[in-house]
């Protein structure tokens, strides 16, 4: 028996909003020998792409079952140094196919469609990223639609507990207010890969808790930055987004040894403290997350700067918020940055894969040409789409 057409068509959120979410819950993403996230949209399947500047959503329809979805938004951001130049890039994000309806094209289909919407719109290039061993998706792009890999940064990951971080004395930390961050980012950042144009936007958002800096205390006379002059030898700063209140985590299958250290650990903590083994929280609930963006650092001492910074982080999802049970970041691949984080290899995933396709003829060659040099040492990981 044949198949009816698959049809494609905008997101409505009245008759389609449950069929996503129910979607979503059957789509694992990773590989199926291995430990995998859910993410639980709290009833808006749209929330990961509504902060951005402009963004779509697609539905596939096959015999008025709903069998996937795709979203994109689209945003100016550097691509290449000097940061005069700017790309509008089309992300295409959560393409999920139904698990029944996987191999017949529907997935290449959806991906068609959207990129038809980013050529509309002007877009350069378009822009994916997904686990370096996911096969399926992996062959999709690069393979069958021409993505090219660009570059490999490493996500890394911190378990929230209640053991609170010391701050050294020496080390002063302090909140910018949203206007002295945003001349910072233009000042320090603006030429780093995927830096967002509107990073105003992102700083004003509701979901942006604040930008703190740290520096060694006494090394400046006046506040940091003030007329933009006034900075010590060494600093770091770091913007940290609530990514928990758009939507949770939850662990979806994991090796046995990992859910009998969890409640080992829990009880080892609780009744031994002597031995300082580090809880890991219960990650099989959904919890929420905050995500650290836009570090930076400058100097001999920045390495510590940072360190601090992640530390102050920490106590502050530890104290401040009910179910923030890790603290994301993500860095490029060869940025020595990754050293100062504290993060657990077990959690953290050493090599996402982003995956760029120029969409018009004359990017191609610029495209060829980036992949080909090193990458720039930063990346600018957006809150927006993670
Ligand atoms: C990745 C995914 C969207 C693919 O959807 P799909 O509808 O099956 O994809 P298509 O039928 O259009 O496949 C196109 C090509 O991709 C490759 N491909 C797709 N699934 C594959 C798999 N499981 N193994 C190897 N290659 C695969 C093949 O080259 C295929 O062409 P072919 O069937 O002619 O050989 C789907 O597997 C899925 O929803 N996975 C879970 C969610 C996920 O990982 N999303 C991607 C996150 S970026």
């Amino acid at each position: 028996m044949g198949y009816g057409e698959v049809i494609t068509r905008s997101y409505d959120r009245q008759i389609d909003r449950a069929r996503v979410e129910d979607l979503e819950r059957r789509c694992e993403v990773g590989p199926a020998e291995r430990v995998f996230l859910f993410t639980d949209t709290l009833g808006d399947p749209i929330c990961r792409i509504r902060n951005s500047p402009m963004y779509k959503m697609l539905v596939a329809e096959l015999d008025r079952e709903l069998v996937g979805v795709i979203q994109g938004s689209i945003k100016q951001v550097t691509v290449q140094k000097p940061h005069e130049d700017l790309a509008k890039v089309g992300y295409v994000l959560g393409l999920r196919v139904a698990p029944l309806h996987r191999r017949k094209g529907i997935g290449s289909s959806l991906v068609c469609k959207l990129e038809e919407w980013f050529t509309a719109n002007d877009v350069d290039y378009a822009y994916m990223a997904t686990e370096k061993d996911n096969e399926a998706s992996v062959k999709l792009f690069v393979n069958k639609l021409g993505y090219v890999n660009f570059r490999t940064p490493a996500i890394l990951v911190h378990p929230v507990n209640n053991r609170m971080f010391h701050t050294p004395s020496n080390v002063q930390i302090r909140k910018l207010k949203i206007e002295e961050a945003e001349n910072l980012y233009y000042k320090f950042m603006a030429s780093t890969e995927f830096f967002p144009y509107d990073i105003g936007n992102i700083l004003r958002n509701k979901l942006s808790l604040g930008t703190w800096v740290a520096y060694p205390r006494g090394e400046i006379v006046g506040e940091f930055g003030s007329n933009g002059q006034i900075f010590p030898k060494s600093w770091a700063m770091v913007s940290v987004w609530n990514s928990g209140e758009l939507f949770k985590l939850r662990l979806g299958k994991a090796p046995l040894s990992c859910l009998l250290y969890t409640k080992s650990s829990k009880l080892i903590d609780k009744f031994l403290p002597c031995f300082k083994l580090p809880a890991i929280p219960d990650f099989y609930h959904p919890f929420g997350f905050y995500f650290m963006y836009g570090m930076h650092r400058e100097g001999p001492l920045s390495g510590k700067m940072v360190r601090t910074l992640c530390q102050f982080v920490h106590n502050m999802a530890s104290t401040k918020s009910k179910d923030c049970k890790v603290i994301v970041t993500e860095v490029g691949g060869s940025d020595a940055l990754r050293l100062h984080i504290p993060h657990w290899k077990l959690l953290s995933c050493p090599e996402d894969l982003w995956c760029m396709k120029a969409l018009k003829n004359e990017k191609k060659k610029t495209l060829r040409e980036l992949t080909k040099i090193p990458p720039t040492i930063a990346l600018f990981v957006d809150p927006r789409e993670v």
